[in-house]
């Protein structure tokens, strides 16, 4: 189906040139010189990408792109600005503008921002429907995955889901393990039988044993009475063994047995019992390694990994952090009955470059302090734990962005003159005030405004 392009334009005349320039592309095209019609068009239509011009009266494309933000966030927004009003275009870009162009462009230009519009609008609106998808089959849309890296873990859970098949979920620590196993177990045909963890960690290896498959009357010393283990307790239902890494050679063996016969023997009885169970297994280890190294057993390893769940570390997903973030201080204002609002930019750069080496869990942890400990209604930097503001931290991730095989002449010159242009505009375009912010003199910095192209747009 074609996409849908909302262009708004008070001048007709450039109205018309852009909307059959998109009909020939094959864009399905509304064109309207009235914003405020505009707006109304969006309330009971299928747009997929807006295309607003910035000076307009009546409303200008700030106000379009404020309302289309908060009312379709998923809705790219394409700003076109007259030339020199770059100010206009880099407030735009803060609002949450998609992509700018400056009048007049060339039509390639325009297409290809817009085919860039188009193609976000629909995985947009893939990631829509697939959170609605889990929502309605997990009962609760407390999973946040905005990223593609988090998109692929959840549709591997849902085609793993309705199998029995084993799954092995492996990602560093507060990556999301235990959330994502219950998560399968709710998508899954078991879901209204018993969701049972164990930590194959927390028990010595004896314990384990007989906590795994229960153990008869008299056993041992202390077995005062039959136990059922959680293999009989999550009969029909899914067991969930955190931290496999850790078990014992000997507990190795018998849980390979019960997953090759799916029968099991109670410690110190005779009797085989048949169990229906799915197992959803998680570890911070890399397992394939514990194989190679001979402390883990590879037959058992390959029955564990039938279907293989990799959870991204955070800092490998900054995409995610801020709806992470956000999703976490909706939960504790809600707990600790505080309203906050948001996070200042600032707050938010910091928490979005940050390495993030406990992952989700340490950020939770940050976000659940900042609301008990901030004083304002948006949390802000000075509200945030200093080694989330650690400067070293904040250059390496910000390097890591970088692609890896760069010339380092080139690369420096570049960030150079992105931090001449990102100074220039904090400082209103007054160039005292940049050269201050950068730590150089002035005739220095308008020799680097010279030498970066950016000389005729300060004062
Ligand atoms: N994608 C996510 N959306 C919302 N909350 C998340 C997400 N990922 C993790 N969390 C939350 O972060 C916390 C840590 O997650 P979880 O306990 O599942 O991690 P884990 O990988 O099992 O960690 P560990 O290896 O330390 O046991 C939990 O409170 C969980 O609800
Ligand atoms: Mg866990």
């Amino acid at each position: 189906m074609a996409d849908n392009i909302l262009i708004l334009d008070d001048e007709k005349n450039y109205l018309l040139i852009l909307e059959s320039l998109l009909e020939d592309e094959g864009y399905s095209v509304t064109a309207l010189s009235d914003p405020e019609t505009g707006l109304a068009y969006l309330e009971d239509s299928e747009v997929d990408v807006v295309l607003t011009d910035m000076k307009m009266p009546k409303l200008t494309g700030q106000d379009v792109l404020e309302h289309v933000k908060k009312r379709y966030p998923h809705i790219p927004v394409i700003i076109m600005t007259a030339f020199g009003s770059i100010e206009s275009a880099v407030e735009a870009m803060r609002i949450g503008a998609f992509d700018y162009i400056t009048k007049p462009f060339a039509n390639e230009e325009l297409l290809l921002t817009l085919s860039k519009a188009a193609s976000y609008a629909r995985t947009q609106q893939e990631n829509v429907r697939l959170r609605q998808q889990i929502k309605e089959r997990f009962g609760s849309g407390n999973i946040i995955a905005r990223g593609r890296g988090m998109q692929q873990v959840l549709e591997m859970v849902h085609r793993a889901a309705p199998s029995k098949s084993t799954v092995l979920i492996q990602g560093e620590s507060g990556t999301g393990k235990e959330l994502i196993a219950r998560a399968i177990h709710e998508a899954s045909p078991r879901s209204d039988k018993p969701f049972v963890s164990v930590n194959c960690m927390a028990l010595n290896p004896g314990v384990l044993e007989s906590e795994l498959f229960g153990h008869e009357k008299g056993s041992f010393t202390g077995a005062t009475s039959l136990r059922k283990g959680r293999f009989e307790q999550a009969s029909g239902g899914t067991l969930f063994l955190d931290e496999i890494g850790e078990l014992s050679q000997d507990v190795q063996v018998k849980l390979l047995r019960v997953l090759q016969e799916h029968q099991i023997e109670r410690v110190g009885g005779t009797e085989t019992i048949d169990v229906d169970v799915r197992i959803v297994a998680a570890t911070n280890k890399n397992l394939q390694d514990a194989v190679t190294k001979g402390e883990f057993r590879e037959d058992l390893f390959y029955r564990l990994n039938v279907v293989s769940l990799f959870l991204p570390p955070l800092r490998e997903r900054r995409e995610d952090i801020p709806f992470l973030a956000q999703h976490f201080l909706d939960k504790y204002s809600k707990e600790n009955q505080i309203e906050f609002t948001g996070f200042s930019a600032s707050a938010m750069d910091y928490l979005s470059a940050y390495e993030w080496p406990g992952n989700v869990r340490q950020l939770e942890n940050v976000i659940e302090r900042c609301t008990v400990l901030a004083r304002g209604d948006v949390i802000d930097a000075e509200d945030l734990p200093p080694e989330i503001k650690d400067e070293e931290s904040q250059f390496k991730s910000a390097v890591d962005l970088l692609p890896a095989r760069l010339n380092i002449a080139e690369t420096m010159d570049k960030i150079e003159g992105a931090l001449v242009r990102r100074a220039l505009v904090r400082a209103d375009f007054v160039q005292v005030k940049a050269a201050e912010m950068l730590g150089l003199s002035k005739s220095n910095l308008q020799y680097k405004l010279k030498k970066y192209g950016l000389a005729g747009k300060s004062k």
